[in-house]
């Protein structure tokens, strides 16, 4: 499916970092690009930058919102005539001790990396069973694989955790549909996310000894979605660090 020039992928959370860089990844690769973020304004930077007009649809609104999910699709549909991919990767990462979360922020996550990834699969995996054929790809995160005392994350661990399971399950549940269900669990990536001075702590944080570069999610999210016959996996893209203490 991957160089497939009718093929349709709606990437959510596709404004910055790992989300824009795999709209950049499946343009090139003749797909249409469905790109999901908050803001019409944004996403209006995302398309210049990408250059692709024809093949490139911007949908704003809040993932968290189940609207949101249903139009991603929807739009989709109407534009490209269908969706061959998802790509849940709108996800916010709030590290602090436990005991310091505010309800404000459980909500925060609550709604957008488990809401948002419950919606937006439940809208595309509708449509894409009626096609018998599709990939549905999570981005998780390595952390959740292996938690790391250095960086105390116990929230985005929960949530994201329970995607990976998630992932395994659906991969069950669709696998008579044809649709592959698979994640890739990011270590910590050169995105906006973190601050360039945070990047000497962070490079620490796998045995790699440095920090990933969106080109190396993205080529693991490819092929994912160029793999037929691979279904249930969560794909650590981490210089190692979810395969043991080092
Ligand atoms: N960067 C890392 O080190 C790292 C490591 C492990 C896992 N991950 C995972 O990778 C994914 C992408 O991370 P990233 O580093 O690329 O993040 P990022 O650069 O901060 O991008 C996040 C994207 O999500 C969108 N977004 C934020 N809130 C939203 C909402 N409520 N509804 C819809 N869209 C929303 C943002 O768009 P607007 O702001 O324009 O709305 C933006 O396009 C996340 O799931 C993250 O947990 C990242």
């Amino acid at each position: 499916m991957q160089d497939s020039t009718s093929s349709t992928v709606v990437i959510t959370g596709a404004s910055s970092g790992i989300g824009l860089a795999l709209a950049q990844a499946y343009l090139e690769r003749g797909f249409n690009v469905v790109a999901g973020a908050r803001t019409d304004e944004r996403l209006a930077a995302a398309a210049k930058q990408l250059g692709n007009p024809a093949r490139f649809l911007g949908v704003a609104g809040d993932i968290g919102q189940r609207e949101t999910a249903q139009q991603l699709i929807d739009r989709a549909v109407q534009r490209f005539g269908h969706v061959d991919v998802l790509i849940n990767n709108a996800g916010i990462f709030n590290a602090k001790p436990f005991i310091e979360y505010t309800e404000e922020e459980l909500d925060q996550m609550v709604a957008m990396n488990l809401k948002g990834f419950v919606y937006a699969s439940q809208a595309a995996a509708k449509h894409i069973v009626a096609r018998r054929q599709g990939h549905i790809v999570n981005i998780t995160a390595s952390i959740a694989l292996q938690p790391n005392q250095q960086v105390p994350a116990a929230l985005p661990v929960l949530i994201k955790s329970g995607i990976n399971a998630a992932t395994r399950a659906l991969a069950l549940e669709l696998a008579p549909h044809n649709i592959k269900v698979n994640a890739v669990a990011p270590g910590i990536v050169d995105t906006p996310m973190h601050a360039p001075e945070t990047h000497g702590f962070l490079a620490g944080l796998a045995p790699a000894g440095r920090i990933a570069k969106v080109r190396e999610i993205t080529d693991a999210v490819l092929y994912l979605t160029s793999a037929d016959f691979t279904t249930g996996v969560v794909l650590p893209v981490d210089g190692g660090a979810s395969t043991g203490k080092w």
